[in-house]
């Protein structure tokens, strides 16, 4: 079954982690993916990934923290496969070494950590847009997470820019949705990622699991899978949401994980 037949599709940060899942997971329902990366040899293996398993791909080398970037990446998308039908703003997190409590976070990190979440997804938005309504319409989809949700002791920097993803996210759906382009952001929960492997101290795969409702932190498929529904048709009447996928971390009571020991074997 390809659900995205003939749609184009630009993933930024799709040389590693959810984002390579996303694009490969794309490419195989029928997308000619865009694979965007600051990493040039990362998004050449993702694009190699690809290739190998009979996908069409153009890869992409971008910063999408800056605005010229942006259009060249823009504008290669259209000039390689002439459209833009699908843009994933995925690049964002922060350095969890410095983003910390409010009183002890770097502030240069937080205004890199604006760049990096809130100015990215904003540029992209705005050059895919006019292509988008080119086409008849279009999928912009966000990557915020749980931490535009809730607050934590830690990372306020991150919480607060995942927070203004979910809102630009809105903004672009009213404005945008009259001209057919729809825009949702997903919240993923923890997802084991090279990002997050890399940064969690030991003992902490453990806690965050007992914080899940479901047995199992989330793999980089899980959260492209989400992205493939939100780029096809199957979401057509969905816009301006946030989708919010964290094996029930979010919704799971404090009291949960301590009880668990008295649910019927
Ligand atoms: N992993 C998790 O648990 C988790 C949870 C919630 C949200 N997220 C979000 O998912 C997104 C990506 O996370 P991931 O775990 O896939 O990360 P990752 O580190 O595996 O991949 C990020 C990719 O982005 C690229 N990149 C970084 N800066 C860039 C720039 N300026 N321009 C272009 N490319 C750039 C990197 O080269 C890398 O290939 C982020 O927005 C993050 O906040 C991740």
């Amino acid at each position: 079954m390809e659900r995205l037949k003939d749609k184009v599709a630009v993933i930024t940060g799709a040389g590693s982690g959810i984002g390579r899942a996303a694009a490969e997971l794309m490419s195989r329902q029928g997308a000619r993916v865009v694979v965007a990366d600051f990493d040039t040899e990362a998004a050449a293996e993702t694009a190699a990934l690809i290739d190998k398993a009979g996908g069409l791909t153009l890869p992409v080398t971008v910063d999408v923290t800056d605005e010229g970037s942006i259009v060249d990446m823009v504008a290669a998308t259209v000039a390689e496969f002439g459209a833009l039908n699908v843009l994933c703003n995925h690049v964002g997190g922060t350095n969890p070494r410095t983003d910390l409590d409010v009183l002890r976070m770097d502030m240069d990190e937080f205004h890199r950590a604006v760049s990096r979440n809130v100015t990215s997804t904003l540029l992209g938005t705005r050059h895919a847009i006019p292509h988008m309504i080119r086409a008849g319409g279009g999928s912009i989809i966000n990557t915020a997470s749980v931490a535009a949700l809730v607050g934590d002791v830690l990372q306020t920097s991150y919480g607060a820019v995942k927070a203004a993803v979910v809102s630009i996210t809105k903004s672009t759906a009213v404005q945008y949705g009259p001209r057919n382009v729809r825009c949702n952001a997903i919240a993923p929960g923890a997802v084991m990622t090279p990002a997050l492997e890399n940064n969690l101290p030991d003992g902490v795969i453990e806690s965050l699991k007992q914080g899940n409702a479901l047995p199992r932190l989330g793999s980089s498929e899980d959260i492209g899978h989400t992205m493939v529904f939100l780029a096809s048709d199957e979401s057509r009447y969905l816009t301006g949401q946030l989708l919010v996928v964290d094996g029930g971390m979010t919704m799971q009571s404090s009291a949960a994980p301590g009880r668990r020991a008295q649910l019927p074997a």
